[in-house]
């Protein structure tokens, strides 16, 4: 197919979103723009736009195969992709295997904590609250979202857990946690969207426990370029 780019509907931290002459298709346009904290950080991270579309992409259409629905239709560039156009779902939907970041310092553990089971968190994407943690019932009351539609996204989001950690061992990655965002097609089909990448998942190389992640730059730990390069080049080489 031949998406025409059109008009610019939305400019997010990290993507631009485009009209196509399909009012049911958009393209995403990713940047290599880094924010951290809500924005309060800026910076950028050379070639990260082209790494993240071509992840995430990657992984969307293992997933799909795997039958998550997603919202992945074709890739059209190094950083451009044609996707389903959705309402996104004002969710950050959150699963951690390992202890780190924002669960560690919430409750006061040392990251690195291999937890025995999966844990889910809701935060509400809001920018001005800054995403505040929510659970379901908030959520429902706050009318983000069905209780259908609620049990759904958590379903989808365990079985994408299970599905990127084996894709990510192969590869010699623990996945430490991540964050999901699903929207809803004309048709009301709740559908995988957003991006899968270093930016907004932890993955740590498996031996040295080295982090191959966005944590590179939030903590000034140096190397984000060379991180994000090393995931895709272990990524790419095993297809
Ligand atoms: P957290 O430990 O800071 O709550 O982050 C959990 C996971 O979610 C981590 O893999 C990074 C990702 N994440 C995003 O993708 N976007 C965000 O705005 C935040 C805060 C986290
Ligand atoms: N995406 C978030 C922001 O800009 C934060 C993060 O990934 O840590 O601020």
């Amino acid at each position: 197919m031949n998406f025409e780019k059109l008009e610019q509907l939305y400019e997010g931290k990290a993507k631009r979103v485009y009209a196509t002459q399909d009012p049911e298709v958009v393209i995403v346009s990713y940047k290599d723009d880094a924010t951290a904290f809500n924005g309060l950080k800026k910076g950028t991270i050379t070639g990260k736009g082209a790494i993240n579309n071509r992840m995430t992409n990657n992984l969307m259409r293992r997933l799909e195969e795997k039958g998550v629905p997603t919202h992945y239709i074709q890739e059209l560039s190094d950083r451009e992709t044609a996707v389903k156009k959705v309402a996104i779902v004002p969710l950050e939907v959150i699963i951690r295997n390992i202890s780190a970041g924002s669960f560690s310092k919430r409750y006061g553990v040392e990251e690195g904590i291999v937890f025995e089971a999966p844990t889910i968190e809701f935060s509400y994407k809001n920018d001005d609250l800054g995403d505040p943690l929510l659970n379901d019932y908030h959520a429902l009351a706050l009318k983000l979202a069905t209780a259908g539609e609620i049990e759904l996204i958590k379903k989808y989001a365990f079985a994408v857990n299970e599905l990127l950690k084996v894709f990510m061992k192969e590869i010699g990655i623990d996945l430490v946690d991540f964050k999901l965002e699903f929207g809803k097609t004309a048709d009301g089909t709740i559908v995988l969207a957003d991006e899968i990448s270093p930016d907004t998942c932890r993955l740590w190389d498996e031996t040295t426990h080295e982090k191959l992640d966005k944590d590179r730059f939030r903590r000034d730990l140096g190397g984000a370029e060379e991180a994000y390069e090393e995931v895709m080049r272990r990524l790419m080489g095993e297809q």
